[in-house]
């Protein structure tokens, strides 16, 4: 199993779902002495195979495999739909783009996402959005495997020590991408990520990894000192040529930094830190349907926009933080990272 304290450079970068996190970026941090992590909430159980094979090939370090819980959503009412739909359509569509009204199922079946990970067995295996159930645990552990689940409140990470799980992703408000906040409609603490895992490291006692906005070596060594045992870095890796983020994504994260972050549920339903863009302002109070069918009706439009390289119609998460990526290779951010903490004192 895994020990945290063994890792050269105490980084995990964040598992970041919808192609970003591609073998190259995982193994090149695996190779350069942190945890490489791959964000398979949305892939099929043949695509993560073939993503955990290539790794394999690329790196023998420890590598994360990321899903999400999604929760169960009854079809939203048709009236529903056509709100979100006339809302989008309101932004102005491009010609020949056809919004669909999604289908269930919304969210693909985790046992069956979970089938090449007990085949390959990465070192870590890590969820967002709730705790899986006994029986994966279980499972995890029986193949020598670590299990981390994403807590943004004290009451989350309780239920999570108490699961059986090994370690605790606490993500504060800082934080790019998605709140892993179990009940995020009528429950979130909204914490800074400092002060959250000061409250977790003193009140749990399974290892907390600290996650959101942290971006230098001088940041994981206040994290360390707020008593984790690592960083979980999503923004600071965006900008990597190993990322597969796209190409706007990049543009925007380097070259838009007078641009604020805010929290919505404009493209998948769930609140997520991103860069604002037209697409947000544009639905800013306007209905949108539940996670995760909202992201499903947003795909066509952000995949066009991908195509397109128009920044102003994709989610462009990012942490607060973001205007201090850096734009290097995965080895040599590694490095920077381990050189900057090691100026800070002991490890
Ligand atoms: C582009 C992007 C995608 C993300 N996707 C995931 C994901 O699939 N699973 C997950 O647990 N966290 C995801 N996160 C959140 C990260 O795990 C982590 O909390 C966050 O990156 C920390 O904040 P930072 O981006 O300021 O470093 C994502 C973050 C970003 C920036």
């Amino acid at each position: 199993m895994i020990d945290f304290s063994s890792l050269a450079v105490p980084v995990i970068q964040a598992p970041m779902a919808g192609g970003i996190s591609t073998p190259r970026l995982v193994s090149a941090v695996s190779n350069s002495g942190g945890i490489g992590s791959f964000g398979f909430a949305y892939d099929s159980a043949q695509k993560i195979g073939e993503s955990l094979a290539a790794v394999r090939a690329m790196t023998r370090g420890p590598v994360n495999a990321n899903f999400f819980i999604f929760p169960t959503v009854s079809p939203p009412k048709d009236g529903a739909v056509a709100q979100a739909m006339q809302a989008l359509d309101s932004l102005g569509l491009p010609q020949g783009l056809a919004l669909v009204a999604p289908q269930p199922p919304y969210a693909p079946d985790l046992s069956q996402q979970l089938l090449p990970i007990w085949e390959h067995r990465p070192a870590v295996l890590t969820f967002h959005f709730g705790i899986p159930s006994a029986g994966v645990m279980d499972r995890a552990h029986a193949l020598q495997m670590r299990v981390g689940v994403t807590a943004t409140q004290l009451s989350e990470a309780q239920m999570i020590e108490r699961s059986g799980a090994d370690f605790i992703v606490a993500q504060g408000l800082e934080a790019g991408g998605h709140r892993g906040t179990f009940e995020p409609d009528t429950n979130d603490a909204v914490l800074d990520t400092l002060t959250l895992t000061r409250l977790l490291s003193s009140r749990c006692s399974i290892p907390i990894v600290s996650a959101g906005g942290l971006m230098s070596g001088g940041d994981i060594r206040k994290a360390l000192d707020a008593g984790a045992v690592a960083a979980q870095m999503g923004t600071a890796f965006l900008c990597c040529e190993e990322s597969g983020a796209s190409t706007a994504h990049k543009e925007y994260i380097l070259g838009q930094r007078d641009r604020p972050t805010v929290l919505t549920r404009a493209f998948s339903g769930r609140l997520a830190r991103g860069i604002e863009n037209a697409f947000i302002r544009g639905l800013s109070g306007e209905p949108v349907l539940p996670f995760p069918v909202q992201n499903s009706l947003t795909a066509p439009l952000r995949q066009w926009a991908a195509r397109e390289n128009n920044g102003e119609f994709q989610s462009l998460w990012a942490g607060t933080a973001f205007g201090r990526a850096r734009q290097m290779s995965v080895s040599d951010l590694m490095r920077t990272l381990g050189e900057e903490l090691a100026q800070t004192g002991r490890r």
